[in-house]
């Protein structure tokens, strides 16, 4: 694409330059991380950077690359898409959404019934919760402490209070609550109160370094929400479309939502998109007003063609079998790891969900800055960096998998060197 933006910038001029137009904040903590990376190509598990090192991806950007990097199959379908389609006109019927919202529907547990398209997740989240409020009359969101929706209006307040308020975007405290993870008895003290639109749920939570539930506290949250009368909204941005070894996380987790949120994934990496996939119960609105939502990118008819293709690859045999193989290949590689390196002290694990929380409070970011130069790519969760989040793609073989631990290893065993930790 030297055509329209490579002015023959080295890596160090295009930085200064990001950092003068784009992201001044974003550049500066890289620094201090040690590396500012630059992706040049992409491929598979891998991606180089522009100053040549190859890595291997387990950050996936929280699953947006979940099949790999320029997924070949991917591409041919997104090619061949731009031969037929553009945009399309988000007023009128779609063949390509009405076929997407077909298969989104029917893969998910519950009574499923329609879906909405947005060109993100946080969108889809807010989707969501206007849906849940109209369905309800009520106005309260409850979501659990340090999990992440989104960078929208709504998406924002149901996430971290100081994120909201950096933007004074904080809302009143009866309208947007937070109990911490995994705390049925917290979260009853505020739903009893009869007040509850929906419970917002990020069934695994990213950004507090995937904390796992408790057997059985997904299925009790929900008879909660029964109760109590608030709708239950599964956010799996992250952990949907196959991650945790199930097309969906809240049928691992064995719950029925009332809605479930999708993203990232659903992109293939190549082409945004979002969706919202609302029960009968709770989808009034669409039947009364045609245009209660509108988005003019919001499905593309581009994006819903590759989405249906993620879908296609997903459901293929052998792909979730796939998941569960290399989960348990990697929980035995992993172990491993732990015993011979104590600065591993756990390992949380769900599919190719994977929390790897070090003996220091900067652990995670560490490993991170290490793993850079040994040739893997992984980043620490948000708000608790002594975790680092480790996902490979789901199409990783055992050879991968292998390449993957012998790196992390490396890194660790660097960090362990440089930093005396
Ligand atoms: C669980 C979860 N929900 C929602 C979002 C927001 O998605 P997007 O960045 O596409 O707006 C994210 C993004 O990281 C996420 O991880």
């Amino acid at each position: 694409m030297k055509s329209i933006m490579d002015k023959n910038l080295t890596k160090d001029e295009l930085i200064e330059l990001a950092a003068k137009h784009v992201c001044p904040g974003r550049v500066e903590t890289f620094k201090q991380l040690g590396t500012v990376p630059v992706m040049a190509r992409r491929e598979g598990n891998y991606f180089w950077d522009m100053d040549g090192s190859k890595l291997f991806d387990v950050h996936i950007n929280g699953g947006t690359f979940n099949l790999g990097h320029r997924n070949p199959e991917l591409i041919a379908t997104l090619k061949e898409a731009l031969d037929h389609y553009d945009m399309g006109n988000h007023h009128f019927v779609s063949s390509a959404r009405t076929h997407l919202a077909k298969e989104l529907v029917n893969s998910v547990p519950g009574d499923m019934k329609y879906c909405v398209f947005t060109t993100s997740g946080s969108e889809a989240v807010e989707v969501t919760l206007r849906t849940a409020r109209k369905a309800t009359g009520r106005r309260r969101i409850v979501s659990f402490k340090g999990s992440y929706h989104g960078h929208g209006g709504l998406s924002l307040m149901a996430g971290d209070a100081d994120q909201a308020a950096y933007f004074l975007s904080e809302q009143p405290q009866d309208e947007f609550t937070q109990v911490p993870f995994d705390d049925p008895g917290a979260m009853e003290e505020i739903l009893k109160a009869d007040d509850t639109a929906a419970v917002l749920c990020e069934m695994i939570p990213a950004t507090i370094g995937f904390p796992m539930p408790s057997p059985g506290f997904y299925p009790q949250l929900k008879k909660l929400c029964e109760k109590y009368g608030a709708l239950f909204i599964a956010d799996e941005v992250q952990t949907g479309l196959g991650r945790t070894g199930k097309m969906w996380a809240c049928e691992t987790f064995g719950i029925e939502p009332d809605m479930l949120i999708s993203g990232k994934g659903l992109t293939g990496g190549i082409y945004p998109i979002g969706a919202a996939v609302i029960s009968e119960k709770t989808a009034g609105w669409l039947s009364e007003d045609g245009w209660g939502y509108s988005s003019t990118a919001g499905g593309s008819e581009l994006g819903c063609v590759v989405a249906l293709k993620v879908l296609e690859i997903i459901n293929r045999p052998g792909i979730l079998e796939n998941v569960r193989e290399m989960s348990a290949f990697l929980a035995e590689g992993l172990e491993g790891i732990k015993d011979r390196h104590p600065f591993l002290v756990e390992i949380r694990q769900k599919g190719l969900v994977h929390g790897l929380r070090f003996d220091n409070p900067y652990g995670g970011a560490l490993v991170t800055a290490c793993g850079f130069e040994s040739g893997l790519w992984a980043f620490p969760a948000g708000f608790d960096r002594s975790v680092l989040q480790f996902k490979p793609n789901l199409l990783v073989n055992r050879e991968d998998c292998s390449e993957a631990l012998q790196l992390l290893e490396k890194a660790i065993s660097l960090c362990e060197e440089r930093f005396k930790v």
